[in-house]
């Protein structure tokens, strides 16, 4: 169906205030680029707005629950750190970490997670957390130091916000941002790019936009990381996985696959010529 600048606008306002998604403040530009891709595919609105909101659903996957970012970033801002390895800023990060499903599956082997994906990397000096979640509060299980850059992205407001608190706290600069990072990918330079559990999700937002995605970044190693058996574990999706990042990537380009627990990662080396600037 053809759209014109007045609908897509009101589509968008129209979703943006919806219950479900109100409090995310969620970034414009993922739902507008929904709405422009389904009217092509759809003939009515009310078809339109069904396509997008069910696609919509999968990209922020509301099931997985959502922290209470003001009673969280309360809590935080009471907690006294000396440094990372301070006990109750680490309970607190644990807490954190196992609200959401992602997160939650590595909390029994976090230490040893940083320190195999690290080796098989290097520890980087600047980081690019894309499409983030929780996941920087695994930062003092990192072994990493403050003077790291952190580039973390993610298309939830209030979680950015949080994110960029926690960030402040324990003394690394407040690089979180809130952007849609397939329609915008980071111009931002660094040693590793880490795309972890979300390639998948990308691929069904938009078949094959894993590929320009992975090329636009200024990284030189990026580690895309994708789960190895289902969210129940009753079934492996390595094969399916395998075929998702290869397909996506030309056929000179070098790949280590690192499997830790039952997170497979594809270690994909890009530029050595990354300009930090
Ligand atoms: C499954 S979680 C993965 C979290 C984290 N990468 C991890 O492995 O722990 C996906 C996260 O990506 C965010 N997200 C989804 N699409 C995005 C996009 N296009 N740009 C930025 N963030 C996105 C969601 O809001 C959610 O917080």
């Amino acid at each position: 169906m053809t759209i014109d600048e007045k609908l897509v606008q009101g589509l968008i306002a129209q979703i943006l205030d919806t219950k479900k998604y109100r409090h995310l403040n969620l970034n414009t530009a993922t739902v507008e680029d929904l709405i422009r891709r389904e009217a092509q595919q759809q003939i009515s609105q009310k078809a339109l707005l069904k396509a997008v909101k069910r696609k919509l659903h999968n990209i922020v996957a509301p099931y997985l629950g959502e922290p209470d970012y003001v009673a969280l970033t309360e809590e935080l801002l009471q907690i006294e750190v000396f440094s990372i390895d301070s006990r109750p800023l680490r309970a607190f990060c644990l807490k954190v970490l196992s609200q959401h499903a992602s997160t939650t599956e590595r909390i029994p082997f976090l230490t040893d997670f940083y320190t195999q994906l690290f080796q098989a990397t290097g520890k980087p000096q600047t980081i690019l957390d894309l499409a983030c979640g929780l996941h920087p509060l695994a930062f003092p299980w990192m072994g990493l130091t403050t003077s790291v850059r952190y580039h973390a992205y993610d298309i939830i407001q209030p979680r950015v916000d949080f994110i960029n608190t926690f960030f402040t706290k324990i003394g690394l600069a407040p690089l979180a941002e809130h952007r849609d990072i397939l329609m915008n990918p980071p111009e931002q330079a660094a040693d590793l790019g880490l795309f972890l559990k979300e390639a998948h999700r990308f691929e069904k937002r938009q078949p094959g936009c894993n590929r320009n995605f992975w090329q636009a970044l200024q990284v030189k190693k990026l580690a895309v990381s994708l789960p190895g058996t289902n969210l129940s574990g009753t079934h492996s999706l390595l094969e399916g996985h395998r075929k998702l990042v290869y397909s996506n990537l030309p056929e000179q380009v070098p790949v280590q696959e690192i499997l830790i627990e039952n997170e497979a990662i594809f270690l994909i080396q890009k530029s050595q010529e990354v300009n930090h600037a």
